[in-house]
This record gives C-alpha cells, structure tokens and sequence, in this order.
C-alpha cells in the first residue's frame, strides 16, 4: 500500500469536538491526493464504505464505524491576484485540511477581505463547503469559485463550479446528489483586496453602535469573535458541534400558527427572497423549555439553546446515544407545540 498507513480499531475521541467515543473500524490520514486516491483504492479492493472526517466539529459518531474513515489532512494554499472590472481580486486556493479560523486570520493579514464575519467558525476548508457554512450576514457560497473532489467510487478528481454545488441555506449538492459520493481536496475562493464591509446582523450592529467607530474587516473580525465567544461553547472547554439544528423555513402563512401559540410573546422571523421565513431554531427551542436542561451526560447549552453539549469529554459510552434522544425529545416537543419539524444539522455517522 505505498506509504500510507492503514490502522485498525482506531479511537476517534479525540477527533470529534462531541468528544464521542468511536472506534473506526479501518483508519488512515492523508496529506496529499495522491493518498486520498491510494486510500480510495484501499477500500475498494476491501469492499470498504468510506467515511472522510476533517476536524470532526460537525459530526455524530456511533461507537463503531465500520469501513475505512480517511482523515484529511491536506495542507496549504496558494493565491493569484487578478484585476476585476473595477477593483483587484484574489483568489485562493486552500487545501481541505487546513483549520478554517486560522485561513480567516491569515486572509485578514494579507489584505484579502470576505471571509471576517466568518471568524472564529470551527472545522476545516473543505468541510464548510458542505454545509455552505454562514454566520453573521455572510455564507461561504457568495466567495466559492470553485472546488476540487475526488470521487469515491472511480478515484478521478474533478473540479466543480460554485453552480454546481446548488448552494442554499446549510446545503449544498454534498448533502444532496453528491452526498458520500466525493471527497473534497481544495478549495478557491475569490476575496477582495478592497473592504467590503457588512455589519447588518443585529448583533454585530449592536456591537459598532455601542463601540461608536468606524467598522474595518479587522474591527468585524473581532466583533464576530466575540459575539461567538459570549454565547457559543469553545469545543476545546465544553464539547459540542455547534447548532445541533437548522433553522426551520417556513411559509409565511404558518408563521401565524406559531404567533398563536405563544400569545403575545413576538416571534422573531427572517424573511426570505422566495417570500417563505426563517425561524430561530434557538427560539423555538427556548420557548420549549430546553435552555440549560440536561440528561446524563448531555444538555442544551444555557446560553444558545440550538447547541447541544457533551459534559463528559472522557469518552462516556452513552453519550452519542444520549446527545440523539435528547435531539430527538427536542424535536417532539417543538413539533407538538409549533407544528414544525427541526431538521438535525451535524452528520450522524454509523448505526444507533
Ligand atoms: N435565541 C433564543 N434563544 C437562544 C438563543 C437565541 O431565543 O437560546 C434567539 C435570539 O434572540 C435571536 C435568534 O434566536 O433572535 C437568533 O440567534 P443567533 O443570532 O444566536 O443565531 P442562530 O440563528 O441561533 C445561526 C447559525 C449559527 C451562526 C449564527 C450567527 C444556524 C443553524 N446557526 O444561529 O451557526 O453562528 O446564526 O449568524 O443557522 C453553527 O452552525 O454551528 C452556528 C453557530
């Protein structure tokens, strides 16, 4: 098998931000594509199902992952700078196992702006385009040019389009058509050498008003940075995998039915070009009663109730199955008192 080396009955505990304790069946890290496709080709010969895991932030584990989980650790990028129709652009290439804050930082460094409201996101490159990861105004897809895979069946690497990917809140074609059907390698993104300012989500606004300077990418980064770090759980101190749920989408119609439903509490909604309105996940959950409650190991973290957090980060057998039934206690409830249905965001791995 060359160079790469394949493990067995690996622990991927330390892998995943949940702190869930697995044990992949089969186990290998690549760096380059070369490996990706040796690894690739290791488990057809196997008759292996392939899981990839990059920093493991947006995963559920089983304790038993049968097959071979290619950990992927592709790294560096590189960037050429181009002259658009009226200001200079820049597009970067990143290699998937490089850490997605660190890119930010780096990016902000150099002059090359877009991704500031996205600081502080955790996970690697080629994960976020999967879930077309967005805080704070801005989604990934408004700065992806285009990406690089390699399929898992055949081992041939290709690139696709931003079209391609049919991006849409938290979705993308990997979860969709090409759902375990790829890898991705690299991905370009196209920033700008020029600030582009956009402090519209209420919070971040909040923050400048309240600051009383003019916003600069530097200034937005920081101010994301700490929104993020006053509500939402550093993995490295409370294990988590950041919003257990997306925000449901709903007619605008049905949104009458959840203001009945708690009087004259207001409900918070976004509406959406298509007309249809987004609904805090969060608010739902919070009007339910879930903010802070726990179950054994697990429990909704008290300061953003959309993310679930593991208190145990020792590898507790139960803890998997206990994050999915409390997932699943919370649904049932917001599903009985709003009549919608919250839809599990992280990627459940292996059987329950
Ligand atoms: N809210 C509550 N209760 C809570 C928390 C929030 O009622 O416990 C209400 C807030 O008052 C606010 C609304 O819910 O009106 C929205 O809250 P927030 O601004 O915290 O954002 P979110 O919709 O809960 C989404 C993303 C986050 C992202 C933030 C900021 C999803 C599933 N989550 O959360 O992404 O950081 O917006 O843009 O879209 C992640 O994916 O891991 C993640 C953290």
């Amino acid at each position: 098998m060359g160079d790469l080396q394949i493990e067995t009955k690996k622990s991927l505990l330390t892998m995943n931000t949940m702190a869930l304790a697995s044990t992949a069946e089969y186990f290998c890290s690549v760096s380059t594509v070369d490996e990706v496709q040796k690894a690739l080709s290791f488990a057809r010969k196997h008759n292996l199902a392939v899981t990839p895991l990059g920093a493991g932030s947006n995963v559920v584990l089983a304790s038993n992952l049968s097959g071979l989980v290619v950990h992927l650790g592709l790294k560096g990028w590189e960037s050429v700078v181009s002259q658009g129709v009226s200001t200079e652009y820049v597009d970067v290439t990143f290699a998937a196992g490089e850490n997605w804050h660190d890119m930010v930082l780096m990016c902000l460094d150099r002059g090359w702006y877009g991704l500031e409201n996205l600081s502080l996101i955790p996970g690697n490159m080629g994960a976020a385009a999967i879930q077309n990861i967005g805080a704070y105004g801005v989604e990934l897809s408004s700065r992806l040019v285009s990406l690089q895979v390699v399929d898992i069946h055949s081992g041939t690497c290709s690139e696709l389009d931003r079209e391609a990917c049919q991006f849409s809140y938290r979705d993308s074609v990997f979860k969709q058509s090409l759902k375990d059907k790829c890898i991705i390698t690299h991905l370009t993104l196209r920033l700008s050498t020029e600030p582009n300012i956009n402090i519209d989500y209420p919070a971040l606004n909040a923050y400048f008003v309240a600051l009383d300077k003019d916003p600069t990418p530097q200034l937005v980064s920081n101010a994301v940075c700490k929104i993020r770090r006053e509500k939402l759980p550093d993995p490295n101190e409370l294990a988590n995998v950041g919003s257990f749920f997306k925000n449901p989408v709903i007619a605008r119609s049905a949104l009458a039915h959840v203001q009945a439903v708690d009087g004259n509490v207001e409900v918070p909604f976004y509406p959406q070009t298509d007309g249809s309105v987004k609904v805090p996940a969060a608010w739902l959950i919070d009007q339910c009663q879930f903010r802070g409650v726990r179950r054994g190991n697990v429990g909704v973290h008290d300061k953003q109730a959309l993310v679930l957090v593991n208190y145990s980060n020792e590898g507790d057998n139960d803890s998997a199955r206990e994050v999915l039934a409390l997932a699943k206690e919370i649904q049932v409830a917001v599903k009985v008192r709003f009549g919608i249905v919250l839809e599990v965001e992280p990627r459940i791995y292996g059987s329950f």
